[in-house]
């Protein structure tokens, strides 16, 4: 008897724990087959479209763009067929072609002249990326800039900060990320994205954009982000392979999920205005965590090498572009992706503009 009551008890409150999962998915259709049939809504494109419950369109997206020294310079990048370096003189000009497809935000990368043990070109007024972001915002005032904030471009040993012997020092590298930051908004970038994982830089980087006067200026934190193969097609982009070592030192461990969510509480204690989880496609776990978490505006990062994976196969005739595309960045959406920094972003903004509906 006092087995079954016990047993009872048990019972509803289980109930009760499903009970608004119940509601919820069902509604009012607690029937079955053949009374429901889920392909009532599925039968023409119309209903699709009224149904759908996570849509995309460009004003989620941001285009990554790598500046180069020189002039006259659109030049292929040999591991990312269909993205290119590009001069200063010739990246507004770009920039106008990208607003024109309906791109409303720019991610910038630099590629410096010379490299040097610190990095110093990270911080120089007249480098590449602070030269590019002062022509395209003249040109387009209204195209929002981030550049993204990181030493390895920069220095000779293609490490994401200072070294003391082998190790990447933290302490010693977050005034020279702070200094690239300012340097960035003071060529008139509207937001910042430190990417070297230091610990404490997000707070040290607004510490010292405020300080500066830039406090309007946001940052878009890359927050969890991991130690992961698929940056390798953009490192021979921007020459910033490690030469010794590796970056499992300072990047996070792949099979680490909660760890994310702290690496995100604490950025967002520094002051992030946007958090972000890089890669996008291995990661979407992570991401739809730290979107349930923290409901911050959350940005995943489309990284270079699930973008050559895709453009490999189309080119071999193994994918269908444009809809092998949109289902990624669908996917990517749907795991709490509130913005999308995509490779593929200009593509999808001519299909569209061509009237192309997946
Ligand atoms: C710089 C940085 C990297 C990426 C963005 N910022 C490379 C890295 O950490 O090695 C990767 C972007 C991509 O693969 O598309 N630290």
């Amino acid at each position: 008897m006092a087995q079954g009551i016990t047993e009872q008890v048990q019972h509803s409150e289980d109930s009760r724990r499903r009970a608004p999962a119940l509601e919820s998915v069902a509604g009012q259709a607690t029937g079955a087959f053949p009374v429901v049939r889920m392909r009532r809504l599925r039968r023409s494109a119309v209903v699709r479209d009224l149904v759908r419950e996570t849509a995309l369109d460009l004003d989620d997206l941001i285009y990554p763009l790598f500046v180069v020294p020189g002039s006259g310079i659109q030049r292929e990048i040999p591991s990312l067929p269909g993205q290119y370096h590009w001069s200063v003189d010739r990246v507004a000009q770009e920039a106008e072609r990208l607003a024109h497809l309906g791109i409303r935000a720019l991610l910038l990368f630099g590629i410096p002249a010379s490299k040097d043990p610190e990095g110093s070109q990270a911080w120089c007024d007249t480098a590449p990326v602070q030269q590019a972001i002062r022509a395209i915002k003249a040109a387009l005032p209204d195209m929002l800039v981030i550049t993204d904030v990181c030493l390895c471009e920069y220095t000779s040993h293609g490490h994401c900060g200072h070294l003391s012997g082998q190790e990447v020092d933290n302490d010693a590298t977050l005034p020279l990320l702070a200094r690239t930051a300012v340097s960035h908004a003071r060529a008139g970038a509207d937001m910042v994205a430190p990417s070297d994982m230091m610990d404490g830089r997000v707070g040290a980087i607004r510490r010292a954009l405020d300080e500066a006067g830039f406090t309007e200026t946001a940052i878009m934190a890359y927050s969890a982000k991991y130690a992961s193969a698929f940056y390798g097609p953009f490192r021979d982009a921007a020459g910033s392979a490690p030469s010794f070592g590796n970056r499992r030192g300072y990047q996070m461990d792949p099979g680490n999920a909660a760890e994310a969510l702290r690496e995100v509480q604490l950025d967002m204690a520094e002051g992030a205005d946007i958090v972000m989880v890089k890669p996008a496609l291995p990661y979407l776990d992570v991401l739809r965590r730290v979107k349930d978490t923290f409901a911050m505006p959350t940005a995943a990062y489309n990284v270079s090498g699930e973008y050559a994976m895709i453009r490999a196969a189309v080119d071999r005739g193994w994918l269908d572009e444009r809809t092998a595309v949109w289902e990624s960045l669908l996917g990517i959406k749907r795991a709490g992706a509130d913005l999308i920094i995509t490779y593929w972003a200009p593509q999808v903004a001519a299909w569209l503009q061509e009237g192309w509906r997946p």
